[in-house]
């Protein structure tokens, strides 16, 4: 009995130990430069990762500038909330409390929309902390189009090519934000580049998706016809326990097509 609750509590200890582990990391925004005008601040942004828990600083000589949380709508058109909402200190840190798209700008004078001083990020979810009974996840990640991202007049087949997918794995879309976007869709919407419209597009120009299960999974651009131009990715997502992988499915330079055709 005893040693039985001595176990418990090292395991505990052990939970503890994994928690306090997952460390939150601060992002000064536009590091040495802080807070001011003509910084790309997407530029900035792209390919940082930022997870709930984490901190972002703004920095800047108060009076200067401020900073205001809004939403999507207010960044696109900078419009300015009222002034008593804005943070002003200079040093203003935001606490990344919950996962989803942020969006700040500067309330002064034009520095929204002349001067560039707005940022948007998508906040990813806390990864929970690996149980003993699930081991930790060897996820890869993929960038898909690898430096050419998500675009136009990319063959994704061929990158896809001899690619491995294991349940576990992410995968990365990257594009500047407006001009393309990703939806999951089935073999008949990918095949006929039907634009889902029950579902929403992922738009954040940074869009990660977590390959939870195996089996056939299909992406399309629904912006204009980027679709029927070739702007769609499909892949095979293996499951996890198998190792050593059968040799990848896909072998010379036939492109592949959904075999539900
Ligand atoms: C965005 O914020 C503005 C100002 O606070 C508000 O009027 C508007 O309804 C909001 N839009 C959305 C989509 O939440
Ligand atoms: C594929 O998705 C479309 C649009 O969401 C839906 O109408 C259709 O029934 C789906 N087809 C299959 C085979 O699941």
């Amino acid at each position: 009995m005893a040693t039985n609750r001595w176990s418990i509590m090292l395991f505990v200890a052990l939970l503890a130990a994994i928690a306090t582990s997952v460390s939150s990391k601060e992002f000064i925004v536009g590091d040495d430069k802080g807070w001011t005008l003509n910084f790309d601040y997407q530029a900035w942004a792209y390919g940082k990762e930022f997870v709930v828990g984490d901190k972002l600083v703004f920095k800047y000589a108060a009076g200067k500038h401020n900073l205001f949380r809004v939403n999507g709508t207010v960044f696109q058109q900078c419009m300015i909330p009222p002034s008593n909402e804005a943070l002003t200190s200079g040093y203003d840190v935001i606490t990344l409390e919950t996962a989803g798209r942020k969006w700040y700008i500067c309330g002064v004078g034009k520095h929204c929309e002349l001067g560039g001083m707005k940022l948007f990020i998508n906040v990813l979810p806390q990864s929970t902390p690996p149980t003993p009974v699930s081991p930790a996840p060897s996820g890869k990640v993929f960038v898909v189009g690898d430096d050419k991202g998500w675009t136009l007049n990319f063959d994704y087949q061929a990158w896809a090519m001899g690619k491995e997918f294991v349940v576990g794995d992410k995968l990365v879309f990257r594009y500047p934000m407006g001009k393309h976007n990703v939806f999951r869709v089935n073999g008949t919407s990918f095949q006929q580049c039907t634009i889902p419209t029950a579902t929403e597009a992922l738009t954040s120009g940074y869009d990660v998706i977590s390959l939870d299960t195996s089996g056939r999974k299909w992406y399309i651009c629904g912006v204009g016809k980027h679709c029927l131009m070739g702007l769609k990715l499909f892949i095979n997502v293996l499951p996890q326990s198998t190792y050593p992988p059968p040799p990848p499915p896909y072998h010379g330079a036939r492109k592949l097509t959904p075999p539900n055709f």
